[in-house]
């Protein structure tokens, strides 16, 4: 199986991505026991099929290990010289306050080791406290980084658009911000994208399938209490579909995503994440991977086979017509983190 053009997207002039990125969240814990040697074996068949581009983050559990231990074994295996066949995007979550270059040095250091690399592909900051200005200092040192070689490019993860203005002002460069955004999660367009465009910022899109609840499989479920959920992609799935307007007019959109899907010959998270990929400014989506215990790979390839049309997008409107605007309820991009 191979990808078609249209799945890739050049990030930056030295980082090539797939739109669809396999996100590491669920090897973090909470989502079930994933053994290393299985989990490392699989990696191999997501990128052999074409999805090339892991998403981790250094408190995703032993997300950046295990993308150590695969490079190992590519190497091994394959030779270092095909190593550029795939992209590790790092998250680094660091606790608000003082930012020192040894802070972030040391920091990103420990990121090169455990994914075994002498150069990030894209370091994506996350900051929780915006009353603390240290993230612009944090930048700066991440900034420093890039132009020693210890990382390739700079990213955010959820910023909201006042504070990508205040990091751009203050001079630093970055290349992609990675928010929530979804068929229920349309804040984004609110103000982020149109920002995006301005300033030719890229956006990583993830609970796109609102942690596996948009699919098939959950057509005439009833709501599920939350001792019932499996894992907490599920359970911030759950809490965006109460904001968003609950159970029963998610299960509305569910049939009329099926019935999408029925019309183009594809599934309803193929309908969900074409949706998603076509929005302004997304480069990607990141689809949580359940290394070892699921796989999509063959189901989510067939999102680039086809195109929502102005029929499609009239039905998903009479959804939106009836459901809660979240910006208003939640506010901007990942004012969900922050209080
Ligand atoms: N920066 C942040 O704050 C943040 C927050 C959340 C997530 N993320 C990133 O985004 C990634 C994904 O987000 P998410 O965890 O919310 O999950 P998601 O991508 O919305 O949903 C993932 C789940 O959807 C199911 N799925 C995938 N393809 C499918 C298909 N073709 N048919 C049916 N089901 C399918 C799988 O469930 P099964 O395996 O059970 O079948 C999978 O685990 C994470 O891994 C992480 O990298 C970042």
């Amino acid at each position: 199986m191979s990808l078609p053009p249209s799945a890739y997207f050049q990030l930056a002039p030295d980082l090539k991505i797939c739109r669809i990125l396999n996100g590491m969240w669920q090897v973090g814990g909470g989502h079930g026991t994933v053994q290393p040697q299985l989990a490392i074996a699989e990696m191999f068949q997501y990128v052999d099929a074409g999805f090339c581009t892991w998403e981790l983050a250094d408190h995703y559990g032993p997300a950046e290990d295990f993308i150590g231990m695969f490079r190992q074994q590519w190497i091994a295996d394959r030779g270092a010289e095909s190593l550029p066949s795939f992209q590790a995007l790092t998250q680094w979550v660091p606790r608000p306050g003082r930012m020192t270059r040894q802070i972030v040095e040391s920091s990103i250091d420990v990121s090169r080791s455990r994914m075994n690399t002498d150069c990030l592909d894209l370091l994506q900051f996350h900051w929780w406290e915006y009353r603390d200005l240290n993230y612009l200092e944090a930048l700066k040192h991440l900034a420093d980084l890039q132009s020693e070689g210890k990382i390739k490019q700079i990213g955010l993860s959820n910023f909201d658009t006042d504070r990508l203005q205040i990091i751009l002002d203050a001079g630093i460069q970055i290349v992609s911000n990675q928010v929530a955004f979804s068929l229920i999660d349309r804040r984004p367009l609110v103000r982020m994208t149109e920002f995006c465009k301005a300033n030719g910022i890229a956006l990583l899109a993830y609970s796109s399938l609102c942690g596996g609840f948009m699919s098939e499989q959950w057509i005439g479920a009833p709501e599920p209490r939350r001792q019932q959920i499996a894992n907490p992609s599920l359970l911030r799935a759950q809490q965006s579909i109460n904001d968003w307007s609950g159970w029963r007019l998610f299960q509305e959109l569910l049939l009329i995503l099926q019935s999408i899907s029925h019309k183009h010959g594809v599934t309803l998270p193929n309908v969900a994440l074409r949706y998603v990929l076509d929005q302004p400014q997304v480069a990607g989506v990141i689809v949580g991977t359940h290394l070892g215990r699921s796989q999509h790979v063959a189901s989510n390839s067939r999102t680039f086979d086809f195109t929502l049309d102005a029929e499609d997008y009239g039905k998903l409107q009479s959804i939106w017509s009836r459901s809660n605007d979240l910006f208003r309820t939640i506010g901007d991009c990942g004012d969900e983190y922050r209080s």
